[in-house]
């Protein structure tokens, strides 16, 4: 007899049930009277550890301001895809802003970033091709590479020798690696020079994923790539999203005019969708402009990683090694990784534990991500929470 789906599924769901993996979804509103970091849980008040809104945009008047005042004239919808009469001119303005920033020819919108990395692996990459990945890049890197059916090859956690070897296996094969630039869950930086370098050597195409650095690391907050001082020529695919340290949604490819012009034939994540809201791309010009202008923001960001930093190595906390936003600590286990973050939702902070199969067995941790909007008092707070939860 065929098996029933539903029925499979619900076994699968009491199966990560038992094992502490159920994943939860959780109603969390923003204080709307208050300024900084706040969620609202349940009528409690939270301080928030676990937004990708690094720089504080997202609640920004100025961008609400822009979002609300073209909504007024474009509407909210883009109405159709973007080849069918959805393009508009502020999705053009909002490309030729982020491809001056980058110093690329030029960038293509996409609706996540998710969508981005479908799109770019699926439209470069066909069958016979390799693909190279750290073991640790986010999940919609390695769904693009087996959409595109092509092989894929993963190394050892920013290993650049596997790197090597991985591409030497199939020397004939027409190779792309791809890594994150800040790895989402562990917070540290792709060895971006070395990998863009191997690429140059065996002649496949290198991509970062820089969803976690731009705006955040960085000359002007130009990401992992400014830190590296590589550009285009040796990197020639960037990936880069709206919806963390920009404050709003979306995310982009930019890159040289062939490259941008194949995407636009090619990828599906592209074609076959409802473009961006016009508005929102508006309102992302905005962001640009304050992610690259205001060096304050990012200062204010910086300091409170350095503090963080040294606060959790005066308590003895078990830090990963990152000197981005993302300021992970391991725990072990599932069941204590969750109750570690009940208990601090108990006192007062919203820091959500991350559990398999998002990262490796016997890995979960406490995923702490720092902004502008925290206040010092606020993260000595948490680190003096974190020292008596962890104890
Ligand atoms: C490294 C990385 N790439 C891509 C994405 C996907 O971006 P989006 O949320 O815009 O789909 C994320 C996070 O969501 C990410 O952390």
């Amino acid at each position: 007899m065929r098996p029933d789906l539903l029925q499979r599924l619900a076994a699968r769901q009491r199966e990560r049930a038992a094992a502490q993996l159920l994943r939860r979804l959780r109603v969390l509103d923003v204080d709307a009277g208050a300024e900084g970091a706040w969620v609202v849980d349940a009528g409690r008040r939270l301080l928030d550890f676990a937004s990708n809104d690094y720089l504080g945009l997202a609640r920004h008047p100025a961008l609400v301001e822009a979002l609300g005042r073209a909504a007024r004239t474009c509407g909210v919808g883009a109405g159709a895809a973007h080849l069918l009469g959805g393009h508009r001119a502020e999705h053009e303005a909002l490309e030729a802003r982020l491809a001056q920033w980058l110093g690329r020819d030029r960038v293509l919108l996409f609706s996540t970033g998710y969508m981005a990395n479908l799109g770019v692996l699926a439209g470069l990459l066909e069958r016979d091709d390799l693909c190279v990945q750290d073991k640790l890049n986010h999940a919609s890197l390695i769904d693009g590479a087996r959409l595109a059916g092509c092989t894929l090859r993963r190394y050892r956690h920013a290993d650049v020798e596997g790197a090597a070897r991985q591409l030497d296996a199939q020397p004939q094969a027409a190779a792309l690696l791809a890594s994150d630039g800040v790895f989402s869950m562990d917070g540290d930086l792709a060895p971006l020079a070395e990998l863009a370098q191997l690429c140059t050597n065996r002649g496949a195409l290198c991509m970062v994923d820089d969803a976690h650095g731009l705006g955040v690391l960085g000359h002007d907050g130009g990401g992992s790539l400014a830190v590296a001082g590589l550009g285009q020529r040796e990197v020639p695919v960037l990936m880069g999203t709206l919806g963390k340290a920009l404050g709003t949604f979306g995310a982009f490819v930019a890159g040289s005019a062939g490259l941008i012009e194949g995407l636009v034939q090619q990828a599906r994540p592209f074609v076959y969708t409802t473009a961006l809201p016009p508005a929102l791309a508006a309102a992302t010009c905005v962001a640009v402009d304050l992610a690259r202008g205001d060096a304050a923001r990012r200062a204010t960001l910086a300091a409170r990683i350095a503090q963080f930093r040294a606060g959790a190595h005066a308590r003895g906390l078990p830090v990963l090694d990152s000197s981005s936003a993302i300021q992970p600590l391991r725990v072990g286990g599932s069941a204590a990784a969750l109750a570690a973050s009940a208990r601090l939702r108990e006192a007062g902070f919203h820091v959500p534990a991350v559990r398999p199969p998002t990262v490796p067995q016997g890995q979960a941790r406490l995923r702490i991500t720092l902004s502008a909007l925290h206040a010092p008092t606020q993260v000595e707070q948490l680190l003096d929470a974190l020292r008596s939860v962890l104890a």
